[in-house]
């Protein structure tokens, strides 16, 4: 099959509104895809019942896009913190959960408060994961989530407690990560509040859909989506891969070349790096950052992000067959030579570039623009000064 780019791949592409929607915003997961691309892509590469693979699945996108239409979807990622997003946001929630779950939310915004006495696991702080929350400015942000955690055990079910814990982590991200000024107690029990009715608002909204297409579709095999806690590199001998045909889409973003992103971290005032993100998932991080993202990137000429990429790619291109499409958005730090030397490991893995277009066999790329996220597509005019683009391979 070849490639056909449509209108609504294109308009998606351009499209430069927030994120919105379904569960995409319970947790803002660092470079995660704009859902509007993600949707336009199953869109257009697969039918309902087909198998959608995201071998990077981040906070989820693809996976809630991919459910959302019948899609069968799983997904991998080698991020604990990414595991337990992509799984809380692709809960089918019954609507009294949802209620037990808000309840829970009042209780204790209006019952906490900063004189409670609490037990802040001493394991979390031996292991170094509540490192940088001990300030002045920090240290009630960090009693309240030590509340809000706490208060999980009043839930009966694991769905209510996963939810519950994705609106603390949520909170907590709000209230930490990338700020100049830290809340006060009063900001961020308000906080918890409005993310909490949030959250079980989108919850319903994906719950709803979902259930409906799996009255619809389930009998063609959408299925709830899979999300496997792993790397990719070796994902063609993992038996609940290896149980499934190939995916007719491979639709994915990994991590990019050369370019700064903490997946693993929060900055706290500044650039104090807090991994606080997996005590409040109550899951382990991994090593340093170059674990979660193919290599250091001060490493010379990127040489094991690239080797890495070969390799992963590599098993992606195992579980393939003539009829899969890799669909991946990347951005590099230096696109000059970083996008020659990414495709030629794509080619050692066994895959080959496909034109965007039938009607052209030139290799058209769309570029989008990356700092102030807007999307636009170059058309045919060689690398613009944007730094993210689209690519389409198949098995060589
Ligand atoms: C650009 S992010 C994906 C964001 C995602 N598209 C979203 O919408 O949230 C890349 C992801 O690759 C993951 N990753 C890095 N190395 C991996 C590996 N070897 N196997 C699986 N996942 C890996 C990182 O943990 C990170 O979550």
């Amino acid at each position: 099959m070849r490639p056909v780019v449509n209108q609504q791949l294109l308009d998606a592409i351009h499209c430069s509104d927030e994120i919105s929607g379904l569960t995409h915003n319970a947790y803002r997961y660092p470079a995660r895809s704009s859902p509007y691309f993600v949707r336009a892509v199953i869109e257009t590469f697969t039918q309902p019942g087909q198998l959608v693979f995201d071998p990077f699945m981040g906070g989820g996108t693809t996976l809630i896009e991919a459910s959302v239409l019948g899609r069968k979807a799983v997904g991998c990622d080698i991020n604990s913190l990414a595991v337990f997003v992509s799984k809380a946001k692709t809960l089918l929630m019954s609507n009294r959960d949802l209620a037990v779950v808000n309840a829970w939310a009042r209780t204790l915004v209006s019952a906490s408060t900063i004189r409670q006495r609490i037990e802040v696991g001493s394991d979390w702080i031996d292991l170094g994961y509540l490192k940088h929350l001990d300030k002045r400015e920090t240290w009630r942000m960090r009693k309240m989530i030590a509340i809000a955690l706490e208060s999980l055990r009043y839930l009966r079910s694991d769905d209510q407690r996963i939810l519950a814990r994705l609106i603390i982590l949520r909170t907590a991200q709000w209230a930490l990560d990338n700020r100049r000024t830290i809340p006060t107690v009063h900001e961020f029990r308000k906080m918890l509040q409005t993310t909490a009715s949030e959250a079980t608002k989108s919850s319903k909204e994906y719950s709803k859909a979902a259930s409906a297409v799996l009255r619809t579709y389930g009998s063609q095999g959408a299925n709830r989506p899979v999300c496997l806690h792993r790397t990719v590199i070796g994902i063609e001998h993992d038996p609940q891969v290896r149980s499934l045909n190939p995916p007719r889409l491979i639709l994915t973003s990994p991590p990019y070349p050369g370019v700064h992103i903490l997946y693993h971290r929060w900055q706290v005032q500044g650039r104090r790096e807090s991994p606080a993100p997996f005590w409040i998932t109550n899951s382990l991080d991994g090593e340093g950052a170059s674990y979660y993202t193919f290599g250091d990137r001060n490493n010379q000429d990127l040489k094991t992000y690239f080797s890495n990429a070969e390799v992963a790619f590599r098993s992606i291109a195992q579980i393939s067959d003539a009829k899969t499409i890799i669909v991946q958005m990347i951005a590099f730090s230096d696109p000059a030579w970083q996008l020659p030397e990414y495709l030629r490991a794509m080619e050692r893995a066994g895959l080959r570039e496909i034109a965007f277009d039938s009607s052209t066999s030139a290799k058209c790329r769309i570029w989008r623009s990356v700092p102030n996220r807007r999307w636009y597509a170059s058309w045919r005019r060689g690398i613009p000064s944007s730094q993210e683009v689209v690519l389409l391979h198949q098995l060589a």
